[in-house]
């Protein structure tokens, strides 16, 4: 279960899903990664909030990452697509624009766990970083990767984001 505990309040832990694909966005795809990216989140506690689709125009999905971040103050935005060798594959760059920190860790795991399953999976160039209290990570686009993937950190991530937004202690004994 994905919440934070202040006292006696448990909330949950709020999530963004921002599709990155030119054919998704005209309409030409039917988008895949978003939905079933959004749908592991929820399976796992998370409370997701908001959900767009940009092209893989990387001032577009600045605007969006910095829109999660400041106004709508989401926990965690979760990006999929565009994160390979494309020349149109921008959304590491737009992710680490964004970023104050970057939080490599999450995107090596992805990278360590996958490989395990595709070769493949060293072709993703995904970020992952902090703006402010809001934690970005980018995801492959296809459904497949989407889900290997998140299992690949989810099981972590909350943590994290709970001392991110100062409702828990540093590790410790974890
Ligand atoms: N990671 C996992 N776990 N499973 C996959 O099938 N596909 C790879 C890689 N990461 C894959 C994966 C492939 S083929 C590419 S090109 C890159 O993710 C980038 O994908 P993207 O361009 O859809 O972002």
């Amino acid at each position: 279960m994905a919440d934070c505990r202040s006292g006696s309040d448990v909330k949950k832990i709020t999530a963004a899903v921002i599709t990155v694909s030119d054919k998704g966005y005209e309409g030409k795809r039917e988008d895949l990664g978003g939905p079933l990216t959004a749908k592991i989140l929820e399976e796992h506690g998370y409370e997701v909030v908001y959900h767009t689709i940009v092209p893989d125009e990387q001032m577009m999905i600045e605007e969006e990452l910095k829109k999660c971040a400041d106004e709508l103050r989401i926990d965690l935005v979760a990006t999929t697509g565009g994160t390979g060798f494309s020349l149109r594959d921008v959304t590491p760059e737009a992710t680490i624009a964004v970023c104050d920190r970057m939080a490599p860790g999450i995107a090596e795991a992805m990278r360590m766990e996958s490989y395990k399953i595709t070769k493949k999976a060293m072709l993703s160039r995904a970020a992952s970083g902090i703006r402010w209290q809001t934690l970005i990570i980018n995801l492959p686009g296809s459904p497949k990767a989407v889900r290997e993937n998140l299992e690949a950190v989810l099981p972590t991530l909350a943590h994290g984001i709970e001392i991110l937004k100062g409702d828990a202690g540093e590790c410790g004994s974890l």
